[in-house]
């Protein structure tokens, strides 16, 4: 048995879609469990580039079986629109993408009802997809999932009743337009005809595949300081980004599961609000988010960018129970002379090892900083750990002994190519 979750271990975008592209060569099953197309996945295969939000980006490798889980959130249409873009660039996903029939849809409203919230002066900096709404619907037990899309009677009813108290909200509280069933109902019927062939109890075709020795491979979305749970709340998306969401999100569970790799950027990001002890002052900021092409890769936003964090990344380490590290990107620090990482915190005149769960207390955090020699030197081009520069090393090794966990794997820029183990 051989089932692995991948995942990010700080606030998302840390490179995970080349991680899993890679690990994907070695599995034959791969399964998004949570979040819907917030999601960004970017992998480069030689000039083509490809962004993927809810297909698993293991999709690429042509001869694997994609999963969406229980756990996901889908918009039909922005499904279908990436299933287009694949077939369009010849890979095509019939008989090999699977969608589970209890995952749940997400409507229109969910998304009006998103950006209304988002013009708030506490918002979120949400990606404005409709994730949060839809999410709460699940669990207040209004929502519809895939299967109701698929059965017109028990879309009508439902529908009829979520526009009533939709609409009541729209209109009275945010003084905005309703939303007519008629137009509304056609057109997920529609979808519903469309993506019928791909939907399947997803939960028991896992657990097949489990008996069959198959190997899986769980592709977390966000990250893990994104987790309803376990991250900066309110500041998360709203969904278990974390290693339990792989059960939970899929119906596979926690014993079938082998070892949870932790995504980890040489440095932070973070997009949207909230938190971020460790974030640069504006001239390094702009330096790294160019170099490093922070942009959202889901809405564009310029991410914010700052010092590596170790207290962060042992949280995640702990609350997912990462086994190994993957550290990407460290050719985006190659040009400083100087590298900081923080070790610990200060807040109130004591230190702080541990990530506290209160956002104020986070907000006036002091990051402790231990300061290292940079390397000043290309690493895109360097193919072996050996090979790195003597102070690169030196910085992955305090990483990792801050972080009481082995980096398994290293990457230095976006191509499959770019990447090494340790
Ligand atoms: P939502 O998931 O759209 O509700 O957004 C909630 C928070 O999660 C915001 O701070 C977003 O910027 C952040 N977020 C959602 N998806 C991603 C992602 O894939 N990468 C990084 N941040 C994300």
């Amino acid at each position: 048995m051989s089932n692995i979750v991948i995942l990010g271990a700080q606030w998302g975008d840390e490179g995970k879609g080349k991680v899993i592209d890679i690990f994907a060569a070695k599995t034959d099953f791969i399964v998004r469990y949570q979040g819907g197309n917030n999601a960004g996945h970017t992998v480069v295969i030689g000039d083509d580039e490809f962004i993927l939000h809810l297909i698993p980006s293991g999709i690429l490798h042509k001869t694997k079986t994609c999963v969406i889980g229980n756990g996901v959130v889908i918009d039909p249409k922005a499904l279908l629109e990436e299933i287009d873009m694949l077939e369009k660039k010849g890979i095509s996903v019939n008989g090999r993408l699977f969608i589970s029939e209890e995952a749940h849809v997400i409507f229109p409203y969910h998304k009006t009802l998103d950006e209304l919230k988002e013009q708030n002066k506490k918002k979120i900096g949400t990606t404005k997809k409709g994730i949060g709404p839809c999410y709460a619907d699940k669990v207040a037990r209004s929502g519809i999932r895939i299967i109701d899309l698929l059965d017109e009677s028990v879309l009508k009813e439902k529908l009829k009743a979520n526009l009533g108290e939709k609409n009541a909200i729209l209109t009275k509280i945010y003084s905005a337009e309703g939303f007519a069933f008629d137009p509304l109902y056609k057109e997920y019927l529609d979808y519903a005809k469309k993506i019928k062939k791909y939907v399947c109890n997803t939960a028991l075709l896992l657990n097949e595949a489990v008996a069959k020795k198959k190997r899986i491979m769980f592709e977390g979305a966000q990250g893990t300081l994104l987790d309803v749970d376990h991250g900066t709340y309110p500041f998360v998306t709203s969904s278990n980004s974390t290693a339990g969401g792989a059960s939970t999100g899929t119906g596979v569970g926690p014993t079938k599961i082998d070892k949870v790799i932790g995504v980890v950027k040489a440095y932070t990001t973070r997009v949207g609000e909230g938190p971020f002890p460790t974030e640069f002052s504006k001239d390094l900021m702009g330096c790294i988010r160019k170099k490093g092409r922070e942009f959202g890769a889901t809405t564009g936003r310029p991410r914010r960018c700052g010092w590596f964090d170790s207290v962060i990344v042992k949280h995640a380490i702990m609350v997912n129970g990462i086994d190994e590290i993957v550290v990407t990107k460290l050719d985006v620090l190659d040009d400083l002379d100087r590298i900081k990482i923080c070790t610990s915190y200060k807040f109130e005149g004591k230190g702080y090892n541990n990530f506290p769960a209160s956002i104020k207390a986070l907000s006036h955090c002091e990051p402790v900083y231990e300061e290292l020699s940079g390397w000043q030197q290309d690493t895109t081009r360097i193919t072996s750990y050996a090979k790195l520069p003597k102070n690169a090393k030196v910085y992955l090794k305090r990483m990792q002994d801050l972080l009481k966990t082995k980096i398994v794997l290293i990457s230095v820029g976006s191509d499959r190519k770019q990447t090494f183990s340790v």
